[in-house]
């Protein structure tokens, strides 16, 4: 078979919701020779391969395991694995798509494959297409600006906890937390030590079938939320209280 060096893109799918996807994604989905998605090395289950099946029913879609692992050897391990099976493709089949949840360049597993890739194949050809992330339709479901005026927002992961929350609260005036599901009490704990809890907004399984909107954050003590939530914390500034 020749050489067809083809161009690798990154694709952002949206939150959940199939008609949350750019025409240029759709587009390109339809274009390339295969289609790879992240899955967990538990199943091959990818919500972003569900996203797309209504787009472009017909495409080959591969998935590629990713350990849910904090253990650098592990995930270096598996991404070199992932580069170099999306570099073969890339040289015997042409371009080829890899689809990520919300956008690529937003806490995802693709910008460590990039990160991969290009260290193995430094002038691999790349295109990112960008996807609307999770918390752009949580603040619309929700109609809640993320800012207005001159408010500022900062996106924090919770994968650690709420450690890092009062020190960034001093300085910003809203924040979007994603990956809370793990340290759900601790950021609970953070959120009502500031005092932050009645101006925060829980959401969970956007666009997806069981998707909450919880206004009363109150109600989730305790709660053990789906790896699929985040939480807004949309502080009520002067200017907020305006705009009501
Ligand atoms: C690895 S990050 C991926 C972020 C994604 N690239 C984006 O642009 O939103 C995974 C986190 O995104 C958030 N997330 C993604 N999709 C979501 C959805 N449909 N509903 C709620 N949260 C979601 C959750 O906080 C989840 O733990």
């Amino acid at each position: 078979m020749s050489r067809k060096e083809g161009k690798l893109y990154g694709i952002g799918v949206g939150p959940g919701d199939p008609d949350l996807i750019t025409i240029k994604a759709v587009r390109i989905l339809k274009s390339v020779s295969v289609i790879f998605a992240a899955s967990s090395t538990k199943n091959d289950y990818s919500l972003a391969r569900n996203i797309i099946s209504k787009h472009a029913p017909e495409a080959k879609v591969e998935t590629l395991p990713f350990p849910m692992d904090n253990d650098r050897v592990v995930l270096q391990k598996a991404w070199e694995e992932n580069a170099k099976i999306v570099l073969k493709a890339l040289s015997d089949r042409g371009d080829v798509a890899f689809v990520t949840l919300g956008d690529p360049m937003t806490y995802s597993t693709f910008s460590y494959l990039l990160k991969t890739v290009r260290s193995i194949e430094s002038q691999t050809k790349v295109e990112i297409i960008p996807g609307i992330t999770s918390y752009q339709a949580a603040a619309s479901v929700a109609n809640i600006p993320l800012v207005h005026g001159d408010q500022s927002l900062v996106v924090v992961s919770g994968a650690k906890g709420g450690a890092k929350l009062p020190q960034t609260l001093k300085i910003v005036d809203n924040v979007v937390i994603l990956k809370t599901y793990k340290y759900f009490d601790q950021i609970y704990e953070t959120l009502e030590d500031l005092d932050l809890l009645d101006q925060s907004t829980f959401f969970s399984r956007l666009g997806l079938p069981g998707e909450e909107i919880i206004r009363n954050v109150t109600t989730l003590k305790s709660a053990t939320p789906s790896y699929l939530s985040l939480i807004i914390v949309n502080r009520k500034t002067n200017e907020n209280q305006e705009n009501k």
